[in-house]
């Protein structure tokens, strides 16, 4: 793929935003770049490196009207050699096109896509954030960019990729283990629809849920499957728990349920935990049971942006809540921390080819 360049002056805003002693929180900071490239007349074309900043986009736009928009979200970490190291790219990029799918999108080479988030991070490589556990959130996305009202797929649509230097997504970080709202209110997905897709418009429907949990002091809602009976995850992560022997417990994948890169990166862990991890059908009842019975000892969420979140406590709509264990962060979920986040940041040997050096090309 032969990207061409267009690049602003490097450095710019770097002494105003990269104050170590700032918490530069997740998702709000930019780059001076993002990559672009469009699909038009059955190709993708036209791969480019340009300034960040505003699309000119038709109002008419298939992605506005009819939400025909996947997006991915991966990260990159700076080693202790100073270069920087993508985690699991490949995973995002199968997963962006298993997405594209699920909407009617057409596919993007893999390596297409990892190409593309190379270049970028070797261009914008000096915003790496000082803080410390910080990394360079990638975001890539595809959006159906066709001028026209009727309901069918588009027939053009432009990838970007931008990225986010980050810390933690909750701003508590892991020290404080969250709330998660169990409510009958709300759904995620249904089976047969697009559950199992990052497909913008899932986290448009999880705004009015997301709204409720805060209500309740939660950070999120837990969704059940359609019927009310099953743990399916949470609004931006999966879910899991830690049975009194140790054992790591996740929702089977199933299509309402986006399958995490995270949760499938600890199964394949399980021997460098020192623990079983399954994953089973998980009944509401039971889980609430074994919570209460000291079976179930530790419980959380995985996820990109959420790492591993300790979940402290649940509370239902008529106020009842359910401690886990002590309501802390416990010893397992602090393992499981540890050893996910030694590999990202290049302290631990991870399985082959799950860290991926960016070359330096321009910077
Ligand atoms: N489930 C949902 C709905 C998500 O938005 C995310 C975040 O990407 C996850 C689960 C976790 O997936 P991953 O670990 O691949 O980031
Ligand atoms: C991620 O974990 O990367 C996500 O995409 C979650 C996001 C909705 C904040």
């Amino acid at each position: 793929m032969q990207i061409t360049y267009n690049l602003k002056p490097a450095l710019e805003r770097r002494a105003e935003q990269f104050n170590p002693t700032i918490n530069v929180g997740f998702g709000n900071l930019r780059t001076d770049h993002m990559f672009l490239m469009d699909y038009r007349d059955g190709e993708w074309r036209d791969p480019r490196i340009v300034p960040y900043g505003p699309f000119e986009v038709a109002p008419g736009a298939i992605a506005l009207h009819y939400g025909q928009s996947v997006f991915e979200g991966a990260k990159a970490f700076q080693h202790d050699d100073g270069e920087i190291y993508t985690f699991r790219i490949d995973k995002n990029a199968q997963r962006l096109n298993r997405s594209a799918d699920i909407l009617c999108i057409p596919a993007l080479p893999e390596q297409m896509q990892i190409d593309a988030i190379n270049a970028l991070i070797d261009v914008d490589r000096l915003w790496f954030p000082m803080q410390e556990g910080a990394c360079l959130y990638i975001r890539p996305f595809i959006f159906a960019t066709e001028d026209r009202l009727s309901v069918s797929p588009s027939e053009q649509y432009t990838f970007c990729v931008m990225l986010s230097p980050s810390g933690p997504y909750y701003s508590d970080g892991f020290d404080k283990a969250i709330r998660l709202l169990i409510t009958e209110r709300f759904h995620r997905a249904v089976s047969g629809g697009t559950g199992a897709s990052k497909a913008a418009g899932n986290y448009a429907a999880s705004l009015k849920a997301g709204k409720a949990a805060a209500e309740y002091g939660a950070a999120q809602v837990l969704y059940l499957d359609a019927n009310n009976k099953q743990i399916e995850e949470v609004g931006a992560m999966n879910h899991f728990h830690v049975l009194k022997d140790g054992t790591i417990v996740i929702p089977k994948f199933t299509d309402t349920i986006l399958k995490s890169i995270t949760s499938q990166s600890i199964l394949d862990l399980g021997e460098l935990l020192g623990c079983e991890v399954r994953q089973e059908t998980v009944m509401l009842d039971q889980f609430i049971s074994d919570i209460e019975s000291g079976e179930i000892i530790e419980a959380g969420g995985f996820g990109t942006a959420a790492v591993v979140s300790p979940v402290g406590s649940y509370i239902f709509e008529d106020n009842r809540i359910v401690t886990v264990g002590n309501g802390g962060v416990g010893e397992h979920t602090k393992r499981i921390y540890k050893v996910l986040t030694d590999i990202q940041k290049g302290h631990l040997k991870g399985p082959e080819g799950w860290v991926q050096h960016v070359k330096r090309v321009h910077v």
